[in-house]
């Protein structure tokens, strides 16, 4: 039995795997705690990390029915992320690994966020299922990238961001909309009962031969739209027509480079995950070009696409199963940390 923890950004979480299987996974959303200032504020993540880190925990073991003597190995978010925030988790789960005398490794967040579309069903049957090489999407809000994943062990990032992230566009485009942080899952259900076609915005690097994406420009040519057009927000007919424009906008670019890469490398397989994985019409939108060019496409379970303890633990037990590498329980966190 492996507990996990993740505290890499606003997400408090503890998880229990076993043999592939996700017995727990508990997590506390600090999300409406940062909703008052419209972003993550770095401090106060870390404080409610440690106001919910043991709460969290406890309740995974309890959810598993399990005891702290039950637990063989130790795993944590080591980077990338908030320093503030991955230093309670990561902290924490070294000074338990020491005092139950177990196996500890720190994990890399985003290797993580690449396995999660493997896992499917819900705690505590969710399970591992067989791996296939792929080329994988994760799309959050401080991350948009394109990854090879050659086999379990090797991947080679293809691209990503060159400046804003998927999910940090939809947000700055929901606070230019004035609807509430975050505004990714606004957009969404505002979108629903919008016409994505009635307005044109750019799709920023769709047709440059690479894997990289570019968002700061589309969320700068909304700016400009509604600078043009005082009072456009009060219609609430208009306000669906603009998100459903803008997320088509930002869905298109994700698909076509996904597919496109996929096919130039030749594999089977796509997968996505992170925050913006949640998005009804991505998840719409890759699975009608998936089907069109015989690819199977694997999608995260909406609850493991934001930042969760279970991607963690089953990535770690699965590095211990291969490798049997453990990380120093002295070693630092990495904020930093590529994943190259
Ligand atoms: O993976 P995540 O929880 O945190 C990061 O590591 O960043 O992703 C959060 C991001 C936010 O930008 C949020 O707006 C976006 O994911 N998101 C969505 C949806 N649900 C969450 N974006 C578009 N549509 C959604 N349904
Ligand atoms: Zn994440």
């Amino acid at each position: 039995m492996l507990l996990a923890f993740e505290t890499s950004c606003d997400e408090t979480s503890a998880a229990l795997a076993h043999h592939g299987r996700v017995l727990a996974s508990v997590v506390a959303s600090q999300v409406r705690l940062h909703a008052e200032y419209g972003g993550v504020v770095p401090e106060l993540a870390a404080r409610e990390h440690l106001r919910n880190l043991l709460p969290v925990a406890r309740a995974a073991l309890g959810q598993a029915n399990v005891g702290p003597a039950q637990v063989e190995a130790v795993a944590a978010t080591r980077g990338p992320g908030l320093p503030g925030a991955l230093l309670v988790g990561f902290k924490a789960a070294q000074a338990v690994a020491f005092v139950l005398r177990r196996p500890f490794l720190g994990i890399h967040h985003h290797e993580a966020h690449l396995f999660s579309p493997w896992i499917q069903g819900q705690p505590p049957t969710a399970a591992f299922s067989e791996f296939e090489p792929n080329v994988s999407l994760i799309a959050s809000g401080g991350h948009t990238m394109l990854v090879h994943l050659e086999s379990e062990s090797h991947h080679r990032l293809l691209g990503s961001t060159v400046d804003d992230a998927a999910g940090e566009c939809f947000d700055k485009v929901g606070k230019l909309l004035g609807l509430p942080y975050p505004g990714g899952p606004e957009i969404d259900r505002l979108a629903q009962g919008g016409n994505a076609a009635a307005f044109s915005f750019p799709r920023p690097m769709l047709n440059e031969a690479n894997d990289d994406f570019s968002f700061s420009g589309l969320k700068t040519s909304v700016r400009y739209f509604l600078r043009d057009r005082p009072g456009f927000c009060g219609d609430p007919q208009r306000l669906r027509d603009l998100a459903a424009s803008v997320q088509a906008a930002i869905v298109e670019v994700l698909v076509t480079k996904t597919l496109r890469a996929a096919r130039r490398l030749g594999v089977g397989c796509v997968t996505a995950s992170g925050g913006v994985a949640c998005n009804r019409a991505l998840r719409h939108g890759l699975a009608g070009a998936c089907s069109g060019h015989g690819l199977r496409l694997r999608l995260a379970d909406p609850s493991l696409c934001t930042d969760n303890a279970a991607m963690i633990g089953v990535v770690a037990e699965r590095q211990l199963m291969r490798r049997a590498e453990t990380t120093s329980p002295t070693a630092e966190i990495l904020p930093n940390w590529p994943l190259d």
